[in-house]
């Protein structure tokens, strides 16, 4: 499904060259649930967002389904990123003035799929994340938890391959945070579905089955846990 291959990046400003990962190697198969687990600065943030093609690499390669996404022109990139990952913030990244529901199915609309089959889509995941009766609300009418419900709902509606989220729940109280990660074990049970969730909590990365841990830009565990099993 994922797989990064001698991996490296470096952030380059004004002639100053910042390494930041280092020869980072793994795979990821489907349906399973990988913690990215590594305290703040480690580049977590920076392989998350070159796994999910939002920057290109220095070196190495990052495949997904079998394509190499490094090689990609901008174009063919965006349309990849639209169709094939599903991302979730931090800060939710909720659009205020829209709906929950069409929150939901904004990627849709840029997918040009038919109104009614896309608020179709959108309410039905929206009752599965457990807001079966918010679709119409704004988001500011929502709490925290219940917001990135609905940005889990986004990232999963156009059926990606692979969903990342970068600290999910950065910004809940533990109580939500369990909330939260229970919702995306039960997503990925049920719907099969691949996640790469970056944390910096080793509570959160605990409930996954497998931690890649990173320090200072390299891999330095892999290893499947036993888990809590329910
Ligand atoms: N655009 C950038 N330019 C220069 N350095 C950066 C940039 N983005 C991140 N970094 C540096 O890369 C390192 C890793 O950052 P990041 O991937 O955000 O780590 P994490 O998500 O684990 O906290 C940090 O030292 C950070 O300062
Ligand atoms: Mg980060």
């Amino acid at each position: 499904m994922l797989a990064v291959e001698k991996l490296s990046h470096s952030f380059s400003n004004g002639g100053e060259i910042t390494p930041v990962l280092h020869h980072i190697d793994f795979s990821v198969d489907k349906g399973e649930m990988v913690a990215l687990l590594g305290s703040s600065g480690s580049g977590k943030s920076t392989l998350l967002n070159l796994m999910a093609g939002l920057m290109k690499p220095t070196s190495g390669r990052i495949l997904i389904g079998g394509i190499g996404i490094e090689t990609m022109n901008e174009n063919r990139l965006a349309e990849f990123r639209r169709s094939q990952i599903g991302f979730i913030f931090q800060s939710y990244e909720l659009i205020p003035h829209l709906t929950v529901r069409e929150n939901v199915e904004l990627p849709l609309v840029f997918q040009g799929m038919k109104a009614k089959l896309r608020r179709d889509k959108a309410v039905s995941l929206l009752a599965k994340v457990g807001l079966g009766e918010k679709t119409e609300m704004f988001p500011s009418q929502l709490s925290g938890g219940q917001q990135q419900r609905v940005s889990i709902a986004r990232s999963l509606v156009t059926e990606p391959a692979i969903v990342f989220a970068d600290e999910p729940t950065g910004n809940l109280d533990t109580k939500t945070e369990k909330e939260i990660i229970d919702l995306l074990i039960e997503l990925n049970r049920t719907l099969d579905i691949t996640f790469v969730i970056v944390t910096h909590e080793l509570e959160v990365a605990k409930r996954t089955r497998r931690v890649i841990q990173l320090r200072d830009g390299r891999l330095v565990e892999d290893a499947v846990w036993a888990g809590e099993d329910d």
